[in-house]
């Protein structure tokens, strides 16, 4: 949990993370019984430990309020079979069930025991139990976590001392597991999920901040708090070095503003032989604190939006923090180059000719197109310094991806089909999906420019996979790597998966870290 602390001017208000029970005691006696429904079925409870007279009870409430179980609906029905109330969950169509089924189902428990004022629940899986029950429990208790996200530092409204206490108190989940066996799994499974869905819900603490608090410097500073409570080690490359070094890219774009630009390091490094650790992954994500676009502006409409910039890289926290805390088995790098795009009299120019970190010059076409030109710098620095075999990069890169694909998918571009193949598997696992699209040099051509190596936008065609292309000139030969372009999935949508919550999404943290979970296995 990330206590309450001043990182800054920020605040970082303390997490309210739910805690998650096992029982094999489905009975006892509790405020709020949960039980999942499939649309469109009867509750063939029969078989189950459920008292006869509540499964009556439940078919009552089912048929009084005609409830359906559509997925992300619930029915409460009080005093039905001894309990005080019970809470059927949705799941949908059983042809169509698969565990973000149950996430979702997690989240509107979670948001309706607030609504009601309670802190607990008993979850018995009805009809759920078998060889892939840890899998549900851990979806649904994942679910829970998330759904109760809340971002409210920022409302003065005086609260009664109860109000107060009852804002943080964390939520607890008790699951309810067919047996001693099982129950031991799904309570490894659900340590492990609390602490990935703590690192996913500070990343979207970290994200919703607004740009004139959450400066690249309020940002090194947040994430040398996580680096001190998390024991990784901490670098920063300030405005100053990054000059010295050639970072032409990160200090064009951080130019124009008041708090300069940097770049962070976070490293974690597993205990023991590094025979036992071969592989070192390089994980990058874009912190722009704020894009206006710089001397290219945008324009007004819902320009605040753009606070969300930074998503990639309080990804990356994140991801860091649950690395950490997961004790895993590789060495993990965590790169988060940081600026803010804004325009005065020493932003840089449309216009303006680069020399990045690399060697290689760009021509600088939109000052909008700024995220590559930052991300550029820190994946080649990652790749000369850190000799990863893999590099990740997270962005928040493109309207284009937006238009494409929406609230759904995220945009995966990969130079290397085994990683493209991997991260898909971990996406369909955790629910953060990626589509890919094609990266081919036949797309190059888009970047040529008259006066230097490459543009850094060659206008709106195939933009998303200009922007993979023309972050491919800065990885090292060799390194497997991948680019997810997360602009559509990172700030609020209205598809189904937002039941996540209208706040930031975290999309990505739970995604890299179920890869590099895997990874470990191998
Ligand atoms: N941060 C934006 C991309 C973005 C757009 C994220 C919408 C989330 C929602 C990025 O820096 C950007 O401005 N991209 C431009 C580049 C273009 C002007 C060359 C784009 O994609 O429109
Ligand atoms: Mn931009
Ligand atoms: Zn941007």
């Amino acid at each position: 949990m990330i206590k309450a602390k001043n990182f800054g001017s920020v605040t970082i208000q303390p997490g309210r993370e739910s805690i998650f029970k096992t029982t094999t005691d489905c009975l006892q006696a509790c405020a709020a019984l949960a039980i999942p429904i499939f649309e469109a079925e009867k509750p063939g409870y029969a078989g189950e430990a459920l008292p006869g007279d509540m499964i009556t009870a439940i078919g009552q409430a089912i048929a009084l309020y005609e409830f359906e179980g559509k997925p992300g609906t619930l029915v409460q029905a009080n005093g039905c079979g001894g309990t005080q109330r019970v809470i059927l969950l949705g799941l949908g169509k059983r042809s169509e069930f698969k565990p973000e089924q149950l996430r979702w189902a997690g989240s509107v428990l979670a948001r309706h025991l607030r609504k009601i004022k309670l802190t607990s629940a008993v979850f018995y899986p009805a009809g759920l139990k078998g060889a892939d029950w840890p899998i549900l429990a851990g979806a649904l208790g994942e679910g829970f976590a998330l759904g109760d996200f809340k971002f409210i530092p920022y409302k003065t409204e005086k609260k009664t001392h109860a109000e107060e206490k009852a804002a943080v108190t964390p939520l607890t989940l008790t699951i309810c597991c067919p047996d001693k066996f099982t129950t031991e799994t799904v309570r490894r499974l659900l340590a492990e999920k609390s602490i990935i869905t703590s690192a996913a819900n500070f990343a979207r603490t970290v994200a919703c901040h607004p740009g004139n608090i959450l400066t690249p410097d309020s940002l090194t500073a947040v994430a040398r708090t996580v680096a001190k409570a998390n024991r990784l080690l901490f670098s920063v490359i300030n405005y100053q070095t990054a000059k010295a070094l050639g970072m032409g890219g990160l200090c064009a774009v951080g130019a124009g503003s008041a708090t300069p630009p940097a770049l962070i390091i976070l490293e974690y490094v597993p205990r023991g032989s590094p025979v036992r650790h071969p592989k070192t992954v390089a994980v990058v994500g874009k912190a722009v604190t704020f894009d206006t676009g710089g001397i290219s502006i945008k324009p007004a409409a819902d320009m605040g939006n753009m606070k969300y910039d930074k998503c990639g890289g309080t990804v990356v926290l994140g991801i860091m923090q649950a690395v950490a805390q997961l004790k895993l088995s590789h060495r993990v790098i965590g790169l988060i180059p940081t600026a803010e795009n804004t325009l005065d009299s020493r932003a840089y120019r449309p216009g303006d000719i680069l020399h990045m970190y690399n060697g290689k010059t760009v021509d600088v076409t939109n000052t909008d197109a700024e995220g590559r030109l930052i991300l550029a710098d820190a994946m080649a620095y990652a790749c000369a310094k850190y000799k990863p075999q893999t590099l990740i990069e997270m962005s928040t890169l493109t309207g284009g991806v937006v238009v494409a694909l929406g609230g759904v998918f995220a945009g995966l571009m990969a130079g290397n089909d085994q990683l493209a193949t991997e991260l898909i598997h971990a996406g369909e696992i955790t629910g953060e999906r990626l589509w890919r699209l094609p990266l081919d040099k036949a797309y190059r051509k888009l970047l040529d420019s008259p006066h230097a190596d490459m543009v850094n936008s060659g206008g709106r065609e195939a933009h998303p996979i200009q922007g993979g292309m023309f972050l491919s000139e800065f990885v090292t030969a060799g390194v497997a790597w991948a680019h997810l372009d997360i602009a559509g999935v990172s700030d609020p949508k209205k598809d189904d998966r937002w039941w996540i919550g209208d706040n930031a999404s975290g999309f990505g943290v739970r995604l890299v870290v179920e890869y590099l979970q895997r990874l470990g296995s191998k």
